[in-house]
């Protein structure tokens, strides 16, 4: 694995019950690539985004975050769930973004940013504050420090829910359909936040049916089909893939509906 591989993902099985969800699936992310998951409902991509962050367990297959094993230890060829804060330790760097936001509607949105920095990462309250508001500046949210969820837009209040996250300091960000909660006029707002993210560097992994964000900001789509990625590339190979029925027939539904007129 080569020092700019931040998440490592091999041969990843993941089932429900009888039903296998993931069948081996294997994606790299590295250092300051945007690579855009798309599929279909129900194809997996929200099992393998929670799968990164061990928000689910695995059966199958290796999740590697900084070389790390994420959620077991392997002893003699033997894995064994590894202990709550081994977990912690080896994720501490991976960031997630939903698509609900879950603000606290009790507190400010300097509250909910600054209030997971020193419950769990360790600093002060006052470094909090401070880490929180130069968040939630970098989010365009600098003059609502002050104000409750319930006071703000959706697109604001998700744009709290990033800064939640980029207050941690992440080395990866994980979003999993980060618009599709908001009105179609406040997904620009968002989006734009995630695009500034992008060109400072930021790793990210985004799940989405935003297809200008994934055509003009993705390094690099994956397409999931049948538990595995069965397309991965550049934005244009894969948006003009003519190869995998699949997946042609995948875009071809979602620009009609989406009133596309393919380029
Ligand atoms: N906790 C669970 N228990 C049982 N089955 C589940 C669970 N979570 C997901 N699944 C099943 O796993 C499959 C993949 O679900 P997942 O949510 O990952 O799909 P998705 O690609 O994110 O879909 P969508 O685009 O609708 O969000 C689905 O068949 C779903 O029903
Ligand atoms: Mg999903």
């Amino acid at each position: 694995m080569s020092d700019n591989t931040i998440i490592k993902v091999s041969n990843l099985i993941k089932t429900f019950g009888s039903t296998t969800v993931l069948n081996g699936v294997s994606l790299d992310f590295e250092r300051s690539q945007v690579t855009c998951i798309i599929g279909a409902s129900g194809s997996g991509k929200s099992t393998l985004l929670r799968c990164m962050a061990f928000l689910e367990t695995y059966e199958g297959g290796r999740i590697e975050i900084e070389g790390q094993l994420l959620g077991y230890v392997e002893n003699q060829g033997i894995r064994q769930r590894a202990s709550s804060s081994r977990i912690a330790e080896t994720r501490r760097n991976v960031g997630f973004v939903f698509q609900h936001f879950n603000l606290w509607p009790h507190m400010t949105a300097l509250e909910n940013v600054a209030k997971p920095l020193w419950l769990t990462a360790g600093c002060s309250r006052q470094e909090a504050r401070e880490r929180g508001a130069a968040a939630l500046e970098k989010v365009g949210l600098a003059d609502k420090l002050s104000s409750y969820p319930i006071q703000l837009s959706g697109g604001q209040q998700q744009r709290v829910a990033i800064a939640r996250t980029l207050a941690k300091e992440p080395h990866i960000i994980l979003f999993d359909e980060p618009t599709s909660a908001l009105d179609p006029e406040i997904v620009g707002e968002v989006l734009q936040v995630m695009r500034n993210l992008a060109d400072e560097g930021m790793t990210m992994a985004v799940v989405t049916h935003e297809m200008g964000f994934a055509a003009h900001v993705a390094n690099r789509i994956a397409f999931i089909d049948q538990g595995v990625i069965a397309v991965e590339g550049k934005p244009r190979d894969v948006l003009l893939n003519k190869d995998n029925p699949r997946l042609v027939r995948f875009l071809k539904n979602f620009f009609d509906r989406n009133n596309f007129v393919a380029a």
